[in-house]
């Protein structure tokens, strides 16, 4: 009886230890990949899925927008405008590990944020966090195979190999946001002077940068599966 007793007490705790971890990953519990919120009715396109599939699928974002008056890109999981994008999937992964795309690789430089528009979106999270700032730049290397990289520290590397010291792989969450920001809200000093007040987003991000729009990449996750190496 005592027995079986702690070993009820065993499994609750085991319960509570999973929960607590779900929860504590706030980019991800709060919100589906299938449901990005900040656009309307998924779609997806058969064109970048029919090379053999090795089973295993990696995470990858796309080009959004290009803001010429800033010189910044919006990169994420999906271009909404587009009626044949595909989304992508921040748990299992999106795209054949075995399929050429290039690295999204980032410079961080705590460079202030720009004064872009926050768009609204309908989403569970404040819309800054769908709408954050990666402090700093993003270029992609030529396509590759998701498969080739043991962990995250090879993907750094190569991005490091392919652009010089301080690049490394982008990430899922690389935005960061504070809640109200919107145009000149919270941009240029206004943005460093609370920089405590920083949180990261995700799903979407914006950057210095302007890569190509014709072809998704590879990003890494943290505490996910759905990356092609290793954590
Ligand atoms: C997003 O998709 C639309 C519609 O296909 C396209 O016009 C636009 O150029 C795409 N955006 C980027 C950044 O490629
Ligand atoms: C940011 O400002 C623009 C321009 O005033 C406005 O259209 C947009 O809705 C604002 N974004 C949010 C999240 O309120």
């Amino acid at each position: 009886m005592r027995n079986s007793f702690s070993g009820v007490l065993i499994l609750l705790a085991l319960v509570f230890q999973v929960d607590g971890k779900a929860l504590t990953d706030a980019s991800l519990a709060e919100v589906s990949p299938a449901q990005d919120p900040t656009g309307s009715a998924a779609v997806n396109s058969p064109i970048l899925q029919n090379a053999p599939s090795s089973g295993k699928k990696g995470l990858t974002f796309v080009k959004e927008a290009h803001l010429v008056d800033f010189g910044i890109d919006l990169v994420g999981c999906r271009n909404w405008s587009d009626p044949n994008g595909m989304n992508c999937d921040a748990y299992v992964g999106d795209t054949d590990c075995n399929q050429l795309r290039p690295v999204l690789c980032a410079k961080v430089d705590n460079t202030p944020r720009p004064a872009y528009v926050v768009p609204p979106t309908t989403g569970v999270m404040t819309p800054a966090y769908y709408a954050g700032w990666n402090l700093g730049h993003i270029t992609t290397t030529v396509p590759v195979k998701g498969s080739q990289f043991y962990n995250r520290a090879a993907v750094d590397d190569y991005c490091a190999q392919s652009f010089g010291v301080g690049w490394r792989v982008a990430l899922f969450d690389d935005g960061f946001f504070i809640s109200g920001m919107n145009l000149t809200t919270y941009s240029g000093s206004a943005w460093t002077q609370n920089a405590k007040n920083q949180q990261r987003g995700g799903w979407h991000f914006y950057s210095y940068g302007d890569v190509r729009n014709d072809i998704r990449f590879w990003v890494h996750i943290r505490d996910q599966p759905s990356t092609c190496w290793q954590q």
